[in-house]
Parts: C-alpha cells; sequence; structure tokens
C-alpha cells in the first residue's frame, strides 16, 4: 500500500527516522554509561518497547497500571511505573503483573508506600520502589531535603526493596544555554540527597530522571545514572521549538485532507482536536497546533474537533480541495493516544499497521 491509498486523518511514522531516534539515544546512554527505561507513553505499542530493549533499555517505564499490562507483552524484563499506584484494585491488578518481570514503583509518600508493601506481601512479591523527589517541576516528589527520610521510611517496608531516587525535570524545556546550566546544575540538587541516603546506610544503586528536551545534557547532571525518555522515539514540535532535535528527527505526522478553502487565506484540514489533542506548545506562549511540512510558513491557529483551521496567508503556495498535508503534533504522546492505529511508512511506502494497544489506559 502506499501513504496516497491511506484514508485520513491518519498518524504515520516514519521507521527509518524513528529507528535513528533510537539507535542514537542508545549509544549516547551507552557512551555516558547511563542506564536507559524509555518512558512509553509516547508509543503505547508492545513491539516498539520490544525494540527498545533489543537496543539496550534495560527495562521501560509506564504511568498508568493499564499501560503496565498491555506493555508486559513486550516481554521487557523490568518495568518502572514512575508514578503512585493507589488503591486495592490497581494494586491488585499490578501484582498479578507477568512474575517473571521484576516491577518497581516511583512515588513519593509513605501511604503509597504502606499500600504497595501491603500488596507486595500478599502477592508474596519482592517490588522495587525509587523515592521521588521534586528538583523543580512542582508536580509530584518530596523536596529533595526529605529524599533521605522518605527513601529511609520505604526502606524499611515489608515486601518492598528500596532501589533509589527518581525525579523529573521537566520544568527544563528549553535547551539553551540556561538549560544545559540547570541540567547540570542537578548535580548539586543530588550530591546531598545521595549523601544522605548513604549516611542512613542505604544503597541509592538507581537514581533515574532523564526528560526528552534535557536528553543529550544527561551526562552534566552527575549523580543521575538513569534516563527515562520517551518522545525521542518520534520527537514533536515541543521537542524541536525545545531545541533537541530538528523537523527531519521528526518521525510522526498527521496526514490530513484539506477539506476547505472557503474562505480567504485559511484552509480546514480534516483533523482537529480529536485527531492532534489540543495540546499547546510547551517551551513557547504561541497558540498554534502543528507544523504543516509542505508549507511551513503556514500557521495552524485553531481547532474545533474535526476542523484544524490553518492560515496559509504566508505559505507561499496554493492548497486545493482534496490536497493531502503533512503535519507534525505539538505532543506526539497525546496524538498517539487519539488513535486506535498509526501507519509505518518509508518513502511514499506503507510498511505496516500498528494497534496502539496501551491508547486510553488511564486506570
Ligand atoms: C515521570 C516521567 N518520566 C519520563 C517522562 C518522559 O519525558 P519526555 O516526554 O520528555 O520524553 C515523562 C513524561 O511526561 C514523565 O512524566
Amino acid at each position: 500500500m502506499r501513504i496516497a491509498d491511506l484514508d485520513t486523518p491518519a498518524l504515520l511514522i516514519d521507521v527509518d527516522v524513528m529507528e535513528r531516534n533510537l539507535c542514537r539515544v542508545a549509544a549516547y546512554a551507552r557512551e555516558h554509561g547511563l542506564r536507559l527505561r524509555p518512558h512509553t507513553k509516547t508509543h503505547k505499542i508492545p513491539a516498539l518497547g520490544r525494540r527498545q530493549v533489543e537496543l539496550g533499555a534495560a527495562g521501560l517505564t509506564v504511568a498508568k497500571v493499564g499501560e503496565a499490562e498491555v506493555m508486559a507483552a513486550s516481554g521487557t524484563p523490568d518495568l518502572l511505573v514512575a508514578y503512585p499506584v493507589l488503591g486495592p484494585r490497581k494494586l491488585a491488578r499490578l501484582m498479578a503483573l507477568p512474575p517473571e518481570m521484576r516491577i518497581t514503583v516511583a512515588l513519593d509518600s509513605l501511604e503509597a508506600g504502606r499500600e504497595l508493601s501491603q500488596a507486595a506481601v500478599a502477592a508474596k512479591r519482592k517490588v522495587g520502589v525509587l523515592a521521588e523527589i521534586d528538583v523543580g517541576l512542582g508536580r509530584v516528589g518530596v523536596p529533595p531535603e526529605q529524599g533521605a527520610a522518605l527513601a529511609q521510611a520505604l526502606a524499611g517496608l515489608p515486601g518492598l526493596e528500596f532501589e533509589g531516587i527518581a525525579f523529573y525535570p521537566g520544568h527544563v524545556k528549553l535547551m539553551d544555554e540556561a538549560g544545559a546550566r540547570a541540567i547540570a546544575g542537578l548535580s548539586e540538587v543530588l550530591a546531598p540527597v545521595l549523601d544522605a541516603v548513604r549516611r542512613a546506610g542505604l544503597d541509592p544503586k538507581v537514581v533515574s530522571g532523564g526528560s526528552t528536551p534535557a536528553l543529550f545534557q544527561s551526562h552534566l547532571a552527575a549523580g543521575m545514572n538513569e534516563i527515562r525518555p520517551g518522545t525521542y522515539i518520534f520527537n514533536d514540535r515541543n521537542t524541536v521549538v525545545s531545541r533537541a532535535c530538528a523537523w527531519d528527527d521528526c518521525a510522526a505526522t498527521v496526514l490530513c485532507t484539506v477539506v476547505s478553502t472557503a474562505v480567504a487565506g485559511q484552509m480546514v484540514v480534516d483533523g482537529g482536536s480529536k485527531t492532534f489533542s489540543s495540546d499547546r506548545l510547551s517551551a513557547s506562549p504561541e497558540v498554534s497546533f502543528g507544523h504543516v511540512i509542505e508549507a511551513p510558513g503556514a500557521v495552524f491557529t485553531r481547532m474545533n474537533e474535526e476542523h484544524g483551521y490553518i492560515d496559509v496567508r504566508n505559505a507561499g503556495r496554493k492548497f486545493a480541495v482534496g490536497d493531502t498535508v503533512r503535519i507534525v503534533p505539538n505532543h506526539v504522546c497525546t496524538a498517539m493516544n487519539l488513535h486506535e492505529q498509526v501507519y509505518s511508512v518509508r518513502g511514499d511506502d506503507v510498511v505496516s499497521v500498528w494497534k496502539v494497544e496501551g491508547r486510553g489506559k488511564l486506570q
């Protein structure tokens, strides 16, 4: 099948670009002695998780138990749930994951630690635990000065094995000089935490952080020994705007058809918020929703559910009803979540159809 034979809107993955992204990061992690535990919330496809493990990832990361259930099919020997798991229903499902798959949970409270511990004891299963600290995002994680106390409390809980420290440097969005300094500055945040953990007699074997924007600066954060990038497999407009990659490194595009040019200076495509998600750019206040490959000067200004409004006054070319365009989404992880299946492509050919098995796994 050719791309021209596909109905639209359709999310396309350029397999060669994806493979290059995967290999580049695997090589970077190897070169700097960093464990790679990629976050699979971006692709949500077990076969791609398997490929990440084949290329040297020590394990995979998910946010939800439902994603863990899906990703078990990747055959990964190790899975990190980088999100507190609360409540008996979720914990029972977590404990029912294949026993040969090592499970670790990152969490930031004793409440979550106790629930996990009770579930692990009841299931007669050893579960790894990472103490989550906040290094600037202000989302989850205890303040760094409380990291050692949390680690000590978790290490004392039956059924759990203390593995180390987790954090997410999502507050560093722009990889300019200040961004690189901020990542290097994590060294000073981590050192006292790791010292205090060691003074408490614990071994923080895993110090897990790492996002896609800051990926190639990860080696500057002394003490961090594991990275969990997710978006890097495909990249997206956010990654380009954060200066962490070029347009050529974006593997995912949404193929759309122009359905109207009735309003002067505008075209409407058949993909809106149900196709792209409404996520704005994370590192820029600009309100726009994607990058049109065929016309970089066009601006994707607005969306309704099924309509994408594209200002073509500076497009430098004309579009007609029935034309197709390929658009790089702002945030590929949320876009993937909206598609039942995506198409892997090479040149003008469709190579295969991948079911997005982890989409919609909210629980
Ligand atoms: C806890 C955690 N780890 C890793 C990642 C992956 O980061 P990125 O999407 O920048 O690759 C995310 C993304 O949201 C996250 O929340």
